[in-house]
């Protein structure tokens, strides 16, 4: 395929990680969903080959990739297990990313490199029982006390939360002046006075952790501040809006997949003495499930370039996070109806796809809030 967006680098990375995903990442991914296994020598495998930090400088143990050749590889390793593709796209998108912009020197040689390399994994806690949506919401407190923060309460829905090693924790420093007073922090799981919750059991992505984080007293050292005080919540809201563009070409990798699985079948399987594909009945499913992922991936590539070209994307993110997830529900939907009983039942590994599909309208921003965030742009 020759693309508006794409030069010979990024045709070169896709076929790499198409094979190795096909390889490597493929022939375990239905076994360790039905087990909930975390795929531990497949993310090894994965930060081996520079995926785990693919927009960070090299300096600080990246790749220096661009955008589009991330969302690239998030599309391609989602095909295959959506679950590795989450827990990709946290550590580069919501972690890596998040100290590459805003950390100090401190923080990128601490934290930042290890987690580009892939040596350690990271977690972005921003989420508590009752402050989902409306995010600045949150009770998590840390106070001053001499050299440290004291860090107190919970967070929930925590992606990497059992797995990570460091946690990106938004908290309240300053209370009573809303958003203004919530500050960002890197957070060593080591630190005393940390500890998680148990693995929530899922509908979808099963072998990528989620969990609770608690925090009784957890002494922070100051150096672990990212940005200044009161900088937390606008530092949170302009990572997610490139989170929103990994989870975008997440479910663009669950559509692909998706479409894949129905051309295979629709071509193999024969009632009335034809294949179904000869039906119009399924051949419009089939073109309508191209048209949509063809569209959602425009929608991504255009979100990625004004990123890398530093405009506003904001809004456009949230188009492709919304436009992508909900094609990615349909396609997925269309598929099992294509594959009949056999899309039922676990042999054939797409009600995988149907049920991996339903948390991308809904993790890094609900559809809703997507559609709050492109109608304020047009309102502005
Ligand atoms: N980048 C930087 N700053 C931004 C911004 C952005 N994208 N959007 C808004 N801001 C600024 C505003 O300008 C404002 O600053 P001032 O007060 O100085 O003007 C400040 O942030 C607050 O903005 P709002 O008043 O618009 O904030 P709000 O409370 O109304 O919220 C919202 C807006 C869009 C609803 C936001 O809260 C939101 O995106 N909610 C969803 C949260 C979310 O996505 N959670 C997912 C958690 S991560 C996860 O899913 C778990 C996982 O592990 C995968």
């Amino acid at each position: 395929m020759s693309w508006i967006y794409f030069n010979e680098e990024h045709n070169m990375l896709r076929n790499m990680v198409r094979e190795f995903a096909n390889n490597e990442i493929k022939p375990l991914a239905q076994k360790i969903d039905n087990e909930g296994l975390f795929p531990t020598e497949s993310i090894k495998k994965m930060a081996d080959l520079g995926f785990m930090g693919m927009m960070v400088e090299e300096k600080w143990g990246g790749s220096g990739l661009d955008t589009i050749s991330y969302c690239i590889a998030m599309e391609e390793i989602s095909k295959v297990d959506a679950s590795a593709g989450v827990i990709m796209s946290v550590n580069n998108s919501l972690v890596c990313y998040l100290l590459n912009k805003y950390g100090n020197d401190f923080i990128k040689e601490n934290y930042l490199t290890p987690l580009a390399k892939g040596t350690k994994l990271g977690a972005f806690s921003l989420s508590e029982p009752q402050s989902g949506s409306d995010a600045s919401n949150m009770k998590t407190y840390a106070k001053l006390d001499g050299e440290d923060y004291i860090l107190n309460g919970t967070k929930n829905w925590v992606t990497n939360g059992i797995n990570c090693d460091y946690v990106i924790v938004f908290a309240i420093t300053e209370k009573g002046v809303g958003h203004k007073g919530i500050s960002c922090f890197i957070v060593d799981k080591s630190f005393n006075g940390f500890s998680t919750g148990k693995p929530e059991e899922k509908l979808g992505i099963r072998s990528s952790d989620t969990c609770e984080l608690y925090f009784d007293n957890v002494r922070i050292p100051k150096q672990n501040l990212i940005g200044k005080e009161g900088d937390g919540f606008k530092i949170a809201l302009s990572t997610l809006d490139g989170g929103r563009i990994g989870i975008a070409s997440q479910a663009l990798g669950i559509a692909q997949a998706s479409l894949d699985a129905s051309i295979k079948y629709s071509k193999e399987r024969v009632q009335f003495n034809k294949p179904i594909s000869l039906n119009q009945g399924i051949q419009f499913k089939l073109a309508d499930m191209a048209m949509e992922i063809e569209a959602s991936r425009l929608l991504i590539y255009k979100a990625a370039l004004a990123k890398d070209e530093g405009r506003d994307y904001s809004h456009i993110a949230s188009m492709a996070k919304v436009y992508a997830s909900e094609v990615a529900m349909r396609s997925s939907t269309q598929c099992v109806q294509i594959h009949g009983g056999y899309g039922y039942i676990k042999e054939t590994g797409v009600e995988r796809l149907m049920r991996d599909a339903k948390i991308t309208q809904i993790y890094e921003g609900t559809s809703e809030i997507q559609r709050v965030v492109i109608a304020r742009e047009l309102l502005k």
